[in-house]
């Protein structure tokens, strides 16, 4: 089970709710990271944008389960029933994109940026480099964006906090991804504090 996803079980018996300013919000903050880390890991250039751009779209799977459950309505904010729906998000979303002329990485790096490194996630429970690098990229990205939010039912963690948790769950990320994450990270937030 991923880590955001544990937090949304215990937090919430089985409800999840859907800000849609906030997934605004973290589909940009996993883009941008996406980008930069796939850059300290010194990827193509190409490679880079298509991660910065599976980065943006990789949660609208999220967005079309409420339609899926709900049909057309507004829903603010949204609440999605069980969480066996929420697990069908990432391949709902390579679904929708498939065909619309989007790289084999975007689409592979969204349909598995919840596969954990271990063997533990969904929806193929792939372990270690049989997921897509670009799904191991956005899967750190997603999970410390998603630390650092605010959620209905938690407060943002600082980036200390989030990084231990991190750290402590660390089974669930490819080492040389998290790696060249924790450089960026840590150049951003000395780069924030010295304003
Ligand atoms: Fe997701």
């Amino acid at each position: 089970m991923s880590v955001g996803t544990q937090e949304e079980a215990k937090s919430l018996d089985g409800f999840i709710s859907l800000d849609i300013s906030e997934e605004y919000k973290h589909a940009f903050q996993v883009s941008n990271l996406a980008y930069h880390v796939a850059k300290e890991m010194g990827l193509e250039d190409g490679i880079c944008s298509e991660l910065m751009v599976a980065g943006v779209l990789h949660d609208i799977g999220k967005l079309m389960l409420v339609d899926h459950i709900y049909g057309d309505g507004d829903h603010s904010p949204f609440i999605i029933e069980e969480l066996k729906y929420m697990r069908m998000h990432s391949t709902l979303a390579y679904g929708e994109l498939l065909d619309k002329g989007y790289s084999d990485t975007i689409l592979k790096s969204i349909l598995y940026h919840h596969e954990n490194y271990d063997g533990s996630g969904y929806p193929a429970n792939l372990r270690g480099e049989r997921i897509p690098l670009g799904a191991r990229i956005l899967r750190v990205c997603d999970v410390y964006s998603a630390l650092r939010s605010d959620r209905p039912y938690r407060k943002a963690r600082d980036m200390d906090t989030a990084m231990q948790q991190m750290i402590d769950e660390v089974r669930f990320f490819d080492m040389q991804v998290f790696l060249a994450f924790q450089r960026v990270v840590h150049k951003w937030e000395w780069r924030e504090s010295k304003g």
